[in-house]
């Protein structure tokens, strides 16, 4: 299989979500492996959006997050449910942006080249699978734009992953 990265850097957000988008459907058709499916598409998102340090997934097993596949420096591998960016989005399960990672109470630094960070959590059939989390060197990197759009994104992983393995429950 060939898969072509195509950088879209002049596009707006909106548009470049929609591509990635349909870069991902074609990227997961077929594949219903959770960790497979998971490293590409923090591959995909790491080399895809500009000004990342760090892309990747923490995945929920028994009851705390636990590091799974990632882009960038060595991070952190355990992370309790309401602790971090990470443990704050899985606990209220909602998407957290976060424009300066120095002003969040309880962030946990892994790399200390992150100054922002926008959380996604993921959850199929009322059951938290984990986190997809992004960080960036940019202070104020993420808006509601990529909120929306990574949502999106989330969504067709969620999909293409029909059955989580019971090792992430
Ligand atoms: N900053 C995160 C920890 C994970 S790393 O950014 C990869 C947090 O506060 O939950």
């Amino acid at each position: 299989m060939t898969f072509q990265l195509a950088k879209q850097e002049t596009a707006s957000k909106v548009e470049m979500y929609a591509h990635l988008g349909a870069q991902l459907r074609s990227l997961l058709e077929g594949e219903r492996d959770l960790i497979a499916n998971a490293a590409n598409v923090a591959s995909l998102l790491y080399h895809s959006l500009p000004d990342l340090n760090w892309a990747g997934f923490y995945l929920y097993k028994e009851g705390e997050l636990v590091l799974g596949p990632f882009q960038g420096e060595p991070a952190c591998v355990r992370i309790a449910i309401g602790k971090g960016v990470c443990g704050t989005a899985a606990e209220i399960r909602q998407t957290v942006v976060v424009a300066n990672v120095h002003e969040f109470p309880g962030h946990i630094a892994c790399d200390s080249k992150s100054n922002s960070e926008i959380v996604v959590p993921l959850v199929k059939d009322q059951q938290l699978i984990g986190v997809l989390d992004l960080d960036s060197p940019l202070l104020g990197r993420f808006d509601d734009e990529d909120a929306q759009g990574l949502n999106e994104l989330a969504e067709v992983f969620i999909a293409a992953c029909h059955e989580v393995s019971t090792t992430t429950r």
